[in-house]
């Protein structure tokens, strides 16, 4: 499996690169700037929180990354290609290889088990022969305790265990980038923990995670902390974690 502890990365460069980014959405007659002049640099090996109130541009922002949406004018560099001049099949294919994205609500799918939720991606790219996918599949339904539920419908499971499917399925293809709006959102405080936990160590294992929330105390939780407010950018906290010397020196090179 690719996701080790304690992986040398050659790659000292940012994983994730916003420059001038504006977006605008049209709203009656007028024009409503949900994201102002970001520049934001985001290194592999880093648990970033984006942080703010309801409204202040964090899902938009998420979006950038995920190439969901696309900005107004500015650049979004990640995973080493321009996210913004990509066509919808090649945003695809990028998104599958490179992001894993985690939503408040898992959007499993329903009709599908939980370990063929996880399988699709690699399905979906085409890579490794089946078999191999489902015993990736299976190995990380097990790594995060959810491995006897692997025959279920998502139906069946917590919001816990829906939730560690979903970052499962996330990571079924080992992107370098991993982008949760809100995961904790609709968790109670033990899962959010275990959920926080995690994402700590995807980082130390060397994945750029972007984690959007409006709760300020589970943003607390990652090495940096970026807080928007109204769509601009109005701090950049580095957290004092002791590990977080160690993730920045390696994100360097
Ligand atoms: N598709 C859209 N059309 C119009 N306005 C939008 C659209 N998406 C987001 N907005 C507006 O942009 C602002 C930022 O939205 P969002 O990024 O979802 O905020 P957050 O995730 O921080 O709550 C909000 O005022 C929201 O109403
Ligand atoms: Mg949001």
């Amino acid at each position: 499996m690719a996701v080790k502890h304690g992986v040398a990365r050659d790659d000292a460069m940012a994983s994730i690169e916003l420059r001038g980014v504006v977006k605008t959405f049209a709203v009656g007659g007028g024009e409503f700037t949900a994201l102002d002049s970001v520049d934001l640099d985001i290194e592999r090996g880093t648990f970033t929180a984006i942080v703010g109130r309801s409204g202040s541009g964090k899902s938009t922002l998420a979006n950038m990354i995920t190439g969901i949406d696309r900005p107004t004018r500015g650049v979004v560099r990640a995973a080493g290609v321009r996210v913004d001049e990509l066509g919808e099949r090649d945003l695809a294919l990028w998104r599958g290889r490179n992001v894993g994205v985690v939503f408040q609500f898992f959007q499993l799918l329903p009709g599908l088990t939980i370990l063929e939720n996880v399988v699709l991606p690699m399905e979906f790219l085409g890579v490794r022969p089946p078999r191999e996918r489902v015993d990736r599949a299976s190995e990380l339904l097990e790594r995060f305790g959810i491995g006897a539920q692997a025959r279920k419908l998502p139906g069946a499971l917590s919001g816990g265990e829906q939730q560690r499917a979903a970052i499962a399925r996330a990571l079924a293809n080992d992107p370098s980038i991993v982008v949760a709006d809100e995961p904790t959102g609709n968790l109670d405080l033990h899962n959010s923990e275990a959920i926080l936990e995690l994402f700590s160590l995807l980082a130390l294992e060397g994945k750029a995670v972007v984690m959007v929330t409006h709760e300020r105390d589970v943003g607390l939780r990652a090495d940096r902390v970026v807080t928007l407010v109204d769509g601009r950018i109005a701090s950049i906290q580095q957290r004092a974690h002791d590990r977080a010397p160690n993730a920045e020196t390696r994100a360097r090179g």
